[in-house]
């Protein structure tokens, strides 16, 4: 079936429960192999059979992938190699270019999240992002963690709504540094606390999946030392996805690598292998600086 026939099977039965996708027996031949772990037992994602275009240009080749529950696992390679494209294919931000056009199998705990009865706006709420550059609403603090809960109806009474923003907050370790000022601007906050607002944004509507997007390439080391020091925290509540440039990051944070190359995922594995014995040539190279 295509995707617009399973499209088309799922509106027709309206009361089946969303489509379970068996998706470990789906892996095609690709004309490469990506060497290593791309599967692992316990996915909270799984991603096959990946290819993304953009008008024409192909940006992503076959790559099938899974994210572990409850891993961070890093996303690396040099700059134009498709790691935010693929990120975006996880909750469906490439929806919104145009010009985009994603091709392949995509599940969150075994649910096809690409289904024509997906609802978009829930599923980001589930797999949540945060982005390169703080974007917080011109808003205050406040608002600016209590807007996505209200859009999702989290909280029934002033009281409860305050409990999620002061958690939210909290979590992010961005709470005593805010608290007397939570109706100021969130724009008035400094870049390292902008990008922990946004974080504290993205926890308050309790995603199951975080993807980040170079979160700290704007940051400062002790602001970035910060974040990461919050990615450890998260991942015992949350299952994070964080692309990277910074390969000391993805060595402190992540618990598995993969490693783009032109739009194909040619290594994946546990982190202290990819960076201490990467099996691939390509890897190697990035890795000791030969490339990229
Ligand atoms: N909105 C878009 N329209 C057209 N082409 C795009 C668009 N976004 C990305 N691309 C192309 O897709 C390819 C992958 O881009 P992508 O942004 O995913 O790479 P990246 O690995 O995240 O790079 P960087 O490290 O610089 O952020 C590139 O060739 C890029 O030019
Ligand atoms: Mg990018």
């Amino acid at each position: 079936m295509d995707r617009a026939e399973q499209q088309g099977a799922a509106a027709a039965d309206a009361t089946a429960t969303r489509r379970q996708l068996d998706i470990r027996d789906h892996v095609e031949p690709a004309d490469y192999q990506t060497i290593g772990t791309p599967f692992v037992d316990d996915a909270k994602m799984t991603a096959r059979n990946v290819n993304v275009f953009y008008g024409e240009k192909q940006a992503i080749t076959n790559i099938s992938l899974d994210i572990g529950r409850n891993e961070v696992i890093a996303m690396i390679g040099p700059s134009g190699c498709g790691k935010s494209t693929f990120l975006r294919t996880l909750n469906r931000m490439n929806d919104i270019i145009p010009i985009c056009r994603v091709e392949g199998e995509f599940a969150l705990d075994g649910e096809d999240i690409y289904g024509g009865d997906q609802d978009t706006v829930l599923l980001r709420a589930r797999v949540g992002m945060v982005f390169q550059k703080p974007n917080p609403f011109p808003k205050s603090i406040y608002e600016n963690v209590a807007y996505g809960p209200r859009i999702h109806g989290l909280a029934h009474n002033k009281a409860e709504m305050d409990e999620i923003v002061e958690d939210s907050l909290r979590r992010a370790s961005l709470f005593n540094e805010v608290k007397d000022q939570l109706d100021k601007p969130g724009t008035g906050l400094s870049g390292g606390q902008q990008q922990r607002l946004c974080i504290a944004r993205a926890i308050a509507v309790s995603p199951e999946v975080i993807l980040m997007d170079e979160p700290c390439s704007a940051l400062d080391p002790i602001a970035t030392a910060r974040i990461e020091e919050l990615i450890d925290e998260l991942r015992e509540n949350y299952t994070i996805a964080i692309v990277t440039h910074s390969m000391q990051q993805a060595a402190r944070v992540s618990q598995r690598t993969a490693y783009f190359h032109m739009g194909k995922l040619i290594e994946v594995g546990d982190t202290k292998q990819i960076f201490t014995m990467p099996r691939h040539e390509l890897t190697e190279n990035y890795i000791t600086g030969r490339f990229g």
